[in-house]
């Protein structure tokens, strides 16, 4: 039986507005780069300390996935978003006014917290509120906001650009603040999750929220699980419970599963696509703003696609289908990337496709399916530590890959380090074999119990 269409319009409009989320974590990691050539001329900054500027915000969301699971499990999730739209206001208010690098840097730090804090706490919050048959779809929709905030950020900075105004950089910033005062005056009207609540012993409560998100008829059932799932492990201490040897594949896909988004390169591409095309024998800025906006276009548009399509085919196929794209995609740029004079001025255009089929086959498939994934495998009990750990994993991987990005490329090559992804990618393959669960239709109690009876990732499926 479907949700009825009351129920579903509800949940639709929680979860579109918890996502905005996902449109800051988007925003904020996107509005950097289009800042960055104002800020070396208003501040006179050198690269390094561009670098440093954004490694901060990197930084900044690893310390914030750090400390946020344990909070959400403590403070619930609604508090702790409510939490993340304030310091996102404030961070965006402080980065644009700052007077020194210095104060801009420690700005990005502190807005780079909630990003860190958002990234796990709104796909968790979304899983956990969502009826299963519709919880993927609403999880991707976290996705979805990402890509469209990155787009947002790539175009506001291009409309606020003033090449006679070094100060352009600051509005860029400020604008940051209308989104997440969105989130904040959202967040105080969304529920608490029932899970949450349930494990707080609030059990009128969560039966009452439970009544009006799920399927009639899966409300008792859905309710006995979540109250006997709570009662195993009680008196435990999150952190004793999560290195549980029945826990050993949740932490393997949640760490697994971000190692392989971020080391396939996606942010060397998201944050360098200028770089990169004008590497490829493309001249001028405006070539470099219309490599971002491309890429920036069809990251939403192929989130789209998936978000039609992760609980019709399911996790696996989608995660195959897209592992496959990327990989051959990446091979692809590596031929192309070879410098013009090398190759027929043509060539640059194939690197333009194979670059966007890259893009369009991560947001697809790895890019959504990593922060699915961390919200749905960990059980009640752990979820927020365990999706922070997964998410902690995405910052700590992301900084590496794009700190190290161009000291690759000097020392084995442009086109080998894209050809040095694809390989990544094609161990990708090979795990995600053993251990992408198929969680389509499955409630999260079921995996838990799954996890429980000792079964394999492979081996889930309704
Ligand atoms: C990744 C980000 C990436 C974005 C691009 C997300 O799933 O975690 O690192 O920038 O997708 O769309």
């Amino acid at each position: 039986m479907k949700a009825n269409n009351q129920n579903k319009k509800l949940v639709i409009i929680i979860a579109a507005i918890a996502s905005t989320g996902g449109l800051l974590f988007g925003f904020d990691t996107g509005v950097i780069s289009g800042a960055i050539p104002f800020l070396q001329q208003d501040f006179g900054l050198k690269d390094s300390q561009i670098e440093n500027i954004t490694a901060f915000g990197l930084i900044g969301a690893v310390l914030g996935a750090l400390i946020g699971g344990r909070i959400s499990d403590i403070l619930g999730r609604k508090k702790v978003i409510i939490s993340a739209a304030i310091v996102f206001i404030t961070g965006a208010l402080w980065s644009g006014i700052s007077l020194n690098p210095t104060q801009l840097l420690i700005s990005r730090f502190y807005i780079g917290i909630a990003i860190g804090i958002s990234s796990f706490v709104v796909p968790l919050y979304i899983a956990e509120i969502s009826p299963t048959k519709m919880r993927g779809t609403l999880v991707f929709l976290f996705q979805f906001m990402i890509t469209v905030g990155i787009l947002a950020s790539y175009l506001s900075d291009s409309a606020f650009a003033n090449d006679t105004n070094y100060e352009s950089w600051r509005p860029m910033f400020y604008i940051g603040v209308i989104p997440a005062s969105i989130l904040l005056i959202g967040a105080f009207y969304l529920p608490e999750t029932p899970r949450w609540l349930m494990k707080k012993g609030k059990e009128e409560e969560s039966r009452k929220i439970l009544e009006t998100i799920e399927e009639k008829d899966q409300v008792e059932s859905i309710f006995k699980e979540m109250k006997d799932d709570i009662c195993k492990d009680s008196g435990k201490t999150s952190w004793k419970i999560i290195f549980k040897p029945w826990l050993k594949n949740s932490l393997i896909i949640a760490v697994g599963i971000m190692f392989f988004q971020q080391f396939v390169g996606i942010n060397t591409v998201v944050y360098y696509s200028p770089k990169i095309f004008l590497k490829a024998g493309f001249e001028g800025n405006e070539a470099a703003i219309w490599a971002s906006v491309s890429v920036g276009i069809i990251n939403v548009l192929f989130t789209v696609l998936s978000i039609y399509l992760v609980d019709k085919i399911g996790r696996r196929k989608l995660y195959f289908i897209g592992l496959s794209g990327i990989i051959i995609s990446l091979i692809c740029m590596g031929l192309f990337i070879i410098p013009p004079d090398v190759h027929a001025s043509n060539y640059k255009w194939f690197l333009v496709i194979s670059m966007l089929s890259y893009v369009g086959f991560f947001t697809l498939s790895i890019g959504p399916l990593g922060w699915l994934l961390i919200s749905e495998v960990f059980p009640l009990k752990v979820r927020g530590l365990g999706s922070s750990i997964g998410s902690l994993s995405n910052w700590g991987f992301n900084a590496l890959v794009v700190w190290s990005f161009f000291k690759l490329t000097r020392i084995i090559g442009d086109a080998e380090v894209f050809w040095l992804f694809a390989l990544i990618g094609l161990f990708g393959l090979l795990w995600g074999y053993y251990y992408i669960p198929e969680t389509k239709g499955v409630s999260l109690e079921e995996i838990e119990e799954h996890w429980r009876s000792g079964k394999s990732p492979k081996e889930l499926k309704k």
